[in-house]
């Protein structure tokens, strides 16, 4: 199994399937909204033949206003995966895939909307981190409720680049003088030792 970028030119594939699968479906237009604007985060996995067997369409939410609030969010739009081609870790590998782009993004978590029926989906989700947020009632046209779940990035904010201060400078520089070391070690072993402790820090380094 294949999994790689999803294109513009997998949608009529990728809408096939998901018509198949899911009762409701965006419109072309979002979808195409979706893939133009966010290049880097949705996935097709395909077979050996190169049939699109599954997708996943994701979007970025929150950052294009400044300050940032609500943080910058990643959104699982919609995922589907062909019958035959389930339970064999395609939609985890797909999810995995989305999440790590959408991670690359800088977002501060992942969330996404499922039936409160769809309990095999459910299930996918919490293997993969996601959990419970909050029910929205009667969020799908044939009434059912929505859970919303959310898996927070692990690495949100991202970590600084570290400070070197300048006084630190001439320490850095004597440490990667050539020989330094050496002769940082030499004296230590000239060294007599005034106490007991002495010897054993020496002797540590
Ligand atoms: C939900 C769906 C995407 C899962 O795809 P998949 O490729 O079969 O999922 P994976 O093989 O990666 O499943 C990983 C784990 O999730 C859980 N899981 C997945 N489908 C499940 C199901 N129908 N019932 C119970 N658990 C399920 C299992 O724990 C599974 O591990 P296991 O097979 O070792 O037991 C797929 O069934 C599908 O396309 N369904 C129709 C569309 C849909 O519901 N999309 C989600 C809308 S929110």
């Amino acid at each position: 199994m294949n999994i790689r970028l999803f294109k513009i030119e997998d949608l009529v594939d990728a809408q096939a399937l998901n018509l198949q699968n899911i009762p409701e479906n965006y419109s072309l237009r979002f979808w195409t909204y979706c893939l133009l604007t966010w290049p880097t985060v949705s996935f097709v996995a395909e077979n050996s033949q190169g049939k699109l067997v599954g997708y996943v369409l994701s979007s970025v939410e929150g950052g294009m206003k400044r300050p940032i609030r609500p943080p910058r969010h990643g959104l699982i739009d919609s995922l589907s995966v062909s019958k035959r081609y389930r339970r064999g870790g395609v939609a985890t590998r797909l999810m995995e895939k989305s999440y790590e782009a959408m991670a690359d993004l800088g977002i501060a978590y992942v969330e996404l909307s499922v039936r409160a029926g769809n309990v095999g989906a459910q299930t996918l989700y919490d293997r993969l981190g996601y959990q419970y947020e909050r029910t929205v009632p009667r969020y799908y046209q044939n009434g059912e409720d929505a859970f919303i779940m959310r898996r927070p990035n692990e690495n949100y904010p991202p970590p600084k680049a570290p400070v070197i201060r300048k006084s630190t400078t001439p320490v850095v520089k004597a440490l990667t003088t050539p020989g330094f070391r050496e002769k940082v070690l030499a004296t230590i072993r000239e060294e007599k030792p005034t106490n007991g402790n002495a010897q054993g820090r020496a002797a540590g380094t």
